[in-house]
């Protein structure tokens, strides 16, 4: 096996300079707008490699990963309006009831993005067509889906969140942005049947990638984050 310290991880690709962790963790956002630029399938296995780079209990390794790109991409576009618009989640996106402080984050987060893109509180059409924007991947020109063997339980669907980080801060350092979306857990049964995973696998997410539109007002969102005082104290 393939250890990390044998410097076989990919090169990037045009990308001489190598950022610094705290500067991709920085960089890192949400990206809601790509451009048409495609990326190569080569970029996205060294990503999808080199990501799997990161920890999981037991050295499990759970996440499973289809990737789409350039005609499979063009195939997915056409085939999504022949299935059904929209399936039952087969976990709870959030739990009911959210309680404080995490209701008001998620709120915070929902007016600012839409106060961004300057659709008001009433505009329910424009709220949900900003929506419906996950369906087409923002536009971008690849994407990735992270599932799971249904088998696992909380520890390793916590490991999907360590790849996933893993996964975006190495394609900041690619030059590319990405947006995690569990919007694809509402569309299952379409994302499942089109990558044909087995039935023992479960879709947490998928990942749009490309290239940030930096004209665009969307991707200029910078979310906030609580203070340390907020989540964490010394005991
Ligand atoms: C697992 C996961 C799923 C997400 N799903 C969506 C989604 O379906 N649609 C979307 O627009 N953003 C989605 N997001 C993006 C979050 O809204 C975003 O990460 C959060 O608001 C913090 O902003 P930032 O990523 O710009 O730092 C998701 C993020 C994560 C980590």
């Amino acid at each position: 096996m393939r250890t990390r310290h044998d410097h076989s991880f990919t090169e990037p690709i045009g990308f001489d300079v190598r950022m610094n962790v705290i500067d991709a963790v920085g960089t890192r956002i949400s990206i809601r707008q790509f451009t048409a630029e495609p990326v190569s399938d080569e970029l996205l296995r060294g990503l999808v490699q080199d990501a799997g780079g990161a920890p999981s209990g037991g050295n499990v390794q759970p996440w499973r990963i289809y990737v789409v790109n350039g005609a499979s991409m063009a195939r997915l576009r056409e085939f999504l309006p022949t299935q059904a618009p929209m399936d039952a989640p087969e976990y709870d996106i959030y739990p009911a009831g959210l309680v404080e402080p995490y209701r008001t984050n998620r709120f915070t987060i929902g007016e600012q993005m839409y106060a961004t893109l300057g659709i008001p509180r009433d505009d329910k059409a424009g709220r949900s067509q900003q929506f419906a924007h996950n369906n087409n991947f923002f536009d971008a020109p690849a994407a990735i889906f992270c599932f799971i063997d249904r088998q696992m339980g909380l520890p390793q669907w916590s490991d999907l969140g360590m790849y996933l980080q893993t996964f975006m801060l190495l394609a900041v350092e690619r030059g590319l942005g990405t947006c995690a979306q569990e919007y694809w857990s509402i569309r299952h049964a379409a994302i499942s049947t089109f990558v044909d995973a087995p039935a023992n696998e479960m879709i947490f997410c998928g990942v749009s990638i490309g290239h940030p539109d930096p004209t665009a007002a969307i991707n200029t969102l910078k979310s906030e984050r609580m203070p340390f005082d907020g989540f964490a104290r010394f005991v």
